[in-house]
């Protein structure tokens, strides 16, 4: 559960006046223990027989990715923490689609539920193909204001939880996958206010970074995906009015929405996207 501790009109106010300072001011912003699987890249195996594990799909970001790789072939492993509904509402849709899908609750900053996360895929399915690790959780507050309690669950959620999933995912997804996590934008200019959340997102592009260089000779690829503001509950929570603005500034001119992130996922998994590894790829509309 998140533990919104900012104040969202300090943080909307220098969200604003970083934009209005203009574009260069401002964005938001190995192992294979369990490998089973043939050769073959997962964009070119046939539908059946490719899976995708994606954490926090039960709503926002998630849930479209999981449709989206479900309308791609995938077999997904949906995960959630506390909206078990939710989540069994994601696989129902993909099932009601013709696609095939079981859901899990599991708390990523847990090792041993991300274990038993990749065990369930494994028994439903028969092993993994694309990881996305995307679940996480967004306190914010200037360094004064930030409790223990916000900072902690943060790090455990985004740090750890990405470190559990991203080590699953080197044990576990076959030759030819992908592996992705979903860092945020907010890491090229964090404003004040977000040095916690945007410490955490940094972490995993330089765990992307790194995993992709210990799996290499598997044509494994790994990175990181940095959205701009996406229209999901990870802002809302903090009040809609932080939201203000933002698709003004937008070269664009709308908030992001989740499917924009799910179809840079997608495309990072298809063959067109066989050839970035390792990377950051930053999606926000323009919003730089
Ligand atoms: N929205 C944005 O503007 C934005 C921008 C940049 C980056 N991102 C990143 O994109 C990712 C998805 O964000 P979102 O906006 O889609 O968030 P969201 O709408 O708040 O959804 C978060 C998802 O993560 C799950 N979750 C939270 N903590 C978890 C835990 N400990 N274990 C397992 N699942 C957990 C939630 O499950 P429950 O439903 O059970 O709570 C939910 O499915 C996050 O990593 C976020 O940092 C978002």
């Amino acid at each position: 559960m998140t533990e919104p501790t900012d104040a969202p009109d300090t943080f909307r106010r220098t969200f604003l006046a970083l934009a209005a300072a203009g574009p260069a001011a401002f964005t938001l912003a190995s192992t294979a223990s369990a490998q089973t699987a043939s050769d073959a890249d997962p964009a070119t195996r046939p539908g059946t027989g490719r899976a995708a594990i994606v954490t926090g799909s039960s709503r926002g970001i998630g849930a479209a990715t999981a449709r989206r790789l479900a309308r791609e072939g995938y077999a997904v492993t949906v995960n959630c923490l506390v909206n078990t509904d939710l989540a069994a509402q994601v696989v129902a849709e993909i099932e009601a689609e013709g696609g095939r899908a079981i859901w899990l609750q599991a708390d990523v900053a847990d090792p041993e539920a991300v274990r038993a996360l990749f065990a369930a895929n494994e028994e439903a399915f028969g092993g993994v193909d694309v990881v996305v690790s995307n679940a996480g959780i967004f306190n914010s507050g200037p360094f004064a204001e930030m409790t223990d309690a916000a900072f902690d669950r943060m790090i455990a959620t985004n740090v750890k939880g990405g470190f559990n999933v991203l080590r699953e995912a080197a044990r576990h997804v076959r030759d030819g996958g992908r592996i992705i996590t979903l860092s945020s934008g907010i890491v090229r200019q964090p404003p004040p206010g977000g040095a916690a959340y945007a410490g955490t997102k940094s972490d995993l592009q330089i765990y992307a970074r790194v995993l992709a260089k210990e799996v290499a000779g598997r044509n494994i690829r790994v990175n990181a995906v940095a959205p701009g503001a996406v229209d999901t509950q990870l802002l809302w929570q903090h009040g809609e009015e932080l939201l203000d603005g933002i698709p003004e500034a937008t070269p664009l001119r709308r908030l992001g929405e989740p499917e924009d992130i799910a179809n840079v996922i997608a495309v990072l998994c298809s063959e067109n996207g066989g050839w970035i590894n390792g990377e950051t790829v930053y999606a926000n509309g323009g919003l730089n």
